[in-house]
């Protein structure tokens, strides 16, 4: 698909979203947070919600654990933001950041599902537990299935934990998430 449609596409959908009432958090969000980078690009990231962050700003990942996946892409891959797609599981921010709810989930999919299909990545990654179960469909933790890729379709799915857990202070998780970046790295022939 050429780049124009595929971005035309995004811009579609990105309208819809904006005006979504599809769930409960319509209600107590400051905007829709549906998702931003390059529609061409081989790798795509998806996290979970949005923060207060991205609730103000209206983009993935700008706060602090989007300051370390930005240093994961640069050591690890060898790219920066711009060069990847970025969305959330769900598009609008859980009140007091609590965890997303099953029905919340439900009703945000078909968005997330339609970006996947129009970016085509090569390779998903899919940081902490609420991006992995529902992509893998899969009721095992981050821990159990992380170190594995996994086909899904035409793309390959790297789970990987979320940088909200490395930020939490555990040494461990951010060296095992910079050997799932690598082998992303590898999968989209980036290699060092
Ligand atoms: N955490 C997420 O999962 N997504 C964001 O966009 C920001 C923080």
């Amino acid at each position: 698909m050429a780049t124009g449609s595929r971005l035309d596409e995004l811009t579609v959908l990105a309208d819809q979203a904006a005006a979504c009432t599809r769930c409960p958090l319509a209600a107590t969000r400051t905007q829709v947070v549906f998702g931003a980078g390059d529609p061409d690009a081989a790798l795509m990231i998806v996290g979970e919600a949005p923060g207060r962050d991205e609730d103000r700003d209206g983009l993935p990942f700008v706060g602090r654990s989007g300051r370390l996946l930005d240093t994961l892409l640069a050591d690890e891959v060898g790219i920066d933001r711009t060069q990847v797609y970025i969305a959330n599981v769900i598009k609008c921010r859980p009140p007091d950041n609590r965890n997303p709810k099953a029905e919340e989930i439900a009703a945000c999919r078909p968005y997330l599902d339609d970006q996947m299909a129009l970016v085509a990545p090569t390779v998903v990654v899919t940081l902490g537990n609420f991006a992995t179960k529902l992509l893998l469909a899969t009721d095992l933790g981050i821990t159990a299935v992380r170190g594995t890729t996994y086909p899904l379709g035409d793309t390959l799915v790297v789970p990987t934990f979320h940088p909200a857990a490395a930020l939490r202070g555990s040494a461990d998780v951010l060296a095992h998430m910079r050997d799932d970046f690598a082998r992303v790295a590898q999968l989209i022939g980036r290699a060092a």
